[in-house]
Parts: structure tokens; sequence; C-alpha cells
């Protein structure tokens, strides 16, 4: 049998909730922490503050048992815990590092508020450094509130998917712990014991810089996949043969090879250029990383233009975009590529019509001039060409060719290469994707 350990949860966001449910599947006592009051209510009536298939039940099944309890009482958390994990979001400052108020200020109550000697866990994505931070802060209200008793810090990065959050967290493919106390390393693997994960024990530092470092290799794998796409399309070579010939080679392997308009979300854009800020304050140059950003800032446009060549101006023409969340199985609409794509087409004075199972209601306070359509099918009535920006299974098994009976052109552009391009053009399509070749008949 596994000892249960007493688990705070700072921060109710998609990355602490989903900690702490699975958290409260491997049976510890869990209770979670966020001073927005109504998403706390919320969750204590097992509603999420975010959408994933599945989890809501989860969480419901989790309460039910007594392992979980949500509360905006941080004191009272706090006073429950041997374990503490911080997190809370570390967004984007406007010159791109990432911004620590939120992590800085937690520390400051953790450290107000500690009766007793506690494993304090940092679960958000934090520069270099920040563990020394945070127990620097800690240290200092303690001291000033005359007491002795010591705190361990733990970096213990988290690397879930968005709408595969629960299960990423139940089935890690490794466990990384920076932490440099025997007692915290202790804790650390009581809590994981269930993951059935190998665990990596590193320092503070190197737990703190893996995580980056792992978000902005997949950035850049996309990204070089991007780049060659690019050139295929000029060559007339296809992108979706080249990568899995490429990914065939398990020192290559087949994961994130896929071309498309680019990738967005909560955490690629934003930890590159965290990184690549970390860089620049070390005065060192990442000449890679910042291709591989430059590449992503530019691929919507370089879709734009290649769909601007096939049908000629978007002045008044209808565009209908399929997709709007930066992938599929999410409300997420955070540095999606298609909001790239609406700016352009609307400063092109093209009528945008948008279609998302998920992230319309997002996208329609920045975008109110977008028309949103509750079926796909009402979206696509009249279209003089549709723009497939996120692959949702429902955009993909729509009745095709009841779809050309209602467009008044056939133009379809694929920006996520997730149609099949023969039916397409076997359909009457006049159908492009990303990096398939001009000529391209596949
Ligand atoms: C990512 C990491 O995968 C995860 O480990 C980390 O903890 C948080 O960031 P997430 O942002 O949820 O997770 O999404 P992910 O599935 O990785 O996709 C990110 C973006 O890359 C999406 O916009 C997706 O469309 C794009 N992508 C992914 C590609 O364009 N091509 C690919 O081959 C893979």
């Amino acid at each position: 049998g596994v000892t249960h350990v007493d688990v705070a949860v700072i921060g109710t966001g998609y990355v602490g909730t989903t900690t702490s449910i699975a958290f409260a599947a491997w049976d510890h006592k869990v209770i979670a922490i966020d001073s927005d009051r109504e998403k706390i209510s919320k969750l204590n009536r097992s509603v999420l503050p975010f959408y994933e298939e599945g989890l809501e039940k989860r969480l419901e099944q989790y309460r039910g048992s007594g392992n979980l309890s949500f509360t905006d009482d941080l004191k009272q958390g706090i006073a429950r815990c041997d374990v503490l994990f911080i997190a809370v979001g570390t967004p984007s400052s406007p010159d791109g590092s990432a911004d620590l108020s939120y992590v800085e200020m937690v520390a400051r109550q953790i450290g107000q508020m500690m009766d007793r000697y506690k494993v304090v866990v940092t679960k958000s994505t934090v520069p270099v450094g920040t563990g020394d931070k945070i127990k620097a802060i800690i240290t200092d209200e303690l001291k000033k509130r005359n007491l002795s008793f010591s705190v361990d810090i733990v970096s213990n990065p988290e690397f879930l998917r968005e709408g595969r959050a629960l299960y990423d967290a139940l089935h890690p493919e490794r466990v990384v712990i920076g932490c440099e106390t025997e007692t915290a390393k202790k804790v650390m693997a009581t809590l994981y014991e269930r993951a059935q994960a190998p665990i990596l024990y590193t320092t503070i530092r190197d737990a703190e810089m893996i995580k980056y470092a792992a978000n902005a290799f997949l950035a850049t794998k996309i990204s070089f996949v991007n780049e060659l796409a690019r050139l295929c399309e000029k060559t007339g070579t296809n992108i979706m043969k080249v990568t899995e010939g490429m990914g065939m080679d398990s020192r290559i392997g087949p994961q994130f090879l896929r071309a498309g308009i680019g990738y967005g979300g909560s955490c690629f854009p934003k930890d590159t250029t965290a990184l690549l800020n970390l860089a620049r304050e070390q005065k060192i140059v990442l000449p890679i990383l910042q291709a591989a950003s430059d590449v992503n800032q530019t691929q919507v446009t370089w879709f734009m233009k290649r769909i601007q060549r096939t049908m000629g101006s978007f002045s008044g023409k209808r565009i209908t975009l399929l997709g709007l969340t930066f992938k599929p199985e999410t409300d997420d609409t955070r540095e999606a590529p298609s909001l790239k794509i609406i700016e352009q087409l609307l400063q092109n004075k093209a009528v945008v019509n948008a279609y998302d199972p998920q992230g319309m209601e997002h996208v329609k306070k920045i975008y109110p001039q977008v028309v949103y359509k509750l079926t796909p099918y009402e979206a696509l009535k009249g279209a003089d060409a549709i723009i497939l920006a996120t692959e949702w299974r429902e955009i993909l098994d729509l009745d095709w060719s009841k779809v050309k009976g209602l467009v008044t052109q056939p133009y379809l552009f694929d920006g996520r290469n997730a149609l099949d391009p023969s039916a397409m053009r076997d359909l009457g399509y006049c159908y492009v994707g990303i990096g398939i070749g001009e000529r391209g008949d596949y």
C-alpha cells in the first residue's frame, strides 16, 4: 500500500486542476485553492473552468470519494497540507519574459501563513532560478515572524497536453523532480509511487530548464517541418510523405512532424519566447530557437499568400473558417493560428463566417465582425472558399459532398493537412494543403 500524502494545490487552472485530480486518483488527500471564488464554487459543483472530455466526471468521482476538495481559504489549505504545489499562471510580460508576479505573491503568502515544515513545489513553468527566488521570499517572511523551521523547495514540471490532460497526468512518460534534500525527495517519491513512471531526480535549476528545453525542442520540430513544407510546395514534393519517411527512423520519431499553420496554445509560443528572453539576459543567442519562433510567426502569412495565389483577392469574398481553437479537443484559443487568419482576412475586406465546436465564445469577444454559426453547414452556405484551421473530428467527418453543394466556389484550403487530398479532388474541390506540391496530384 501507498501511504497517502496531504497535498494542497494553489491555482485551479488547467495544470492545477488536473494535477489535483491525478493526486486524488492516486489516493492522496488533496485540497485545491484559488482566490477566484466563483471558480471555487463551480468546482465544488463539479463544473470545470475549461473544457476537457470526461474530466468533469472524474472530478465528481474524486470529490465524492473525499480525496478532493476546493477552497478559497488559502490559510486553511496551507495548514492542512505537508506538500504545497504552486500551479498559478506565468503569463508573458510585454518584453516576452515570464511574468512571475503571481508566483511571487503566492510564495509571500505561503511564508506569511506557514505553520510548520513543508515541501513547496512549483508546477508552474518558471524560468531557471525561480526556485531560489521562492525560497528567499518564504525564508524572508518566516524570519519576519521569528519562525525557525525550514522549507524545502522542489521543481516538478508538468508535461501534460490540453485535451488529454488527465490521461497525461496519470500516465506520465517521466516525472522530473528537482530537489535538494533527502526529506523532499522521499515525500515526492511517495507522491508519485502510483504513477509507475521513471523518476528523474535533478537539481532545482535543471528541472526548471528541462521543462523549457522540452517545449522548445517540440516547437522547433514543428517549425522545422513547416519550413520544409514551404520547400516541398515549390519542388512538387509532399511533406506528408517526406515526414512519414523521416519519422520511421527511430532517432527522429514520427511525432510532432505534422506540417500546418503553426503551433499555438498556452505553452509553445510563450515558453519559446521566455527561453529566448532568458538567453538574452545571459547575453547568449539561440539562433535555432529564434528561427523556430520566426517560422511560426510567419507561417499563417505564408499560407494566406498561397491562398491568394489560388483564388485571387479576398476583397468582398465570403470565406468560411472551420476551427478556431489552437488544436482539437479543447476550448482554448490562446495564440491560435485562426486568430491571425481572421485578422488578415478582415484586413483584406473578406466576409468571414466561422464555426468551431468549442471556441466560438472566446473569439467572438475579440472579433465581433465575424459571423459565427451554430452548425458547420450553416457556416458553409454560399462560401467562396473554405479554410480549415483546426482538425476537429467533427469537421473532418463532414459530409463533404453535401458541403460541395452548399458552397459557391469549391476552394478548400486545409491548414492542417487533415483531409484526404485525392478524395477531396475527386469530389471536385480545388484542394490546397500545406506543402503538398503545387502540381500536387497526390
Ligand atoms: C504542449 C506540450 O505538448 C506539453 O507537453 C506541454 O506540457 C504544454 O505544451 P499543448 O499546448 O496542450 O501541449 O498542445 P500540443 O498537443 O503539444 O500542440 C501544440 C501546438 O502544436 C498545437 O497548435 C498543434 O496544432 C501544433 N502541432 C503539434 C503541430 O502543428 N504539429 C504537430 O506535429 C504537433
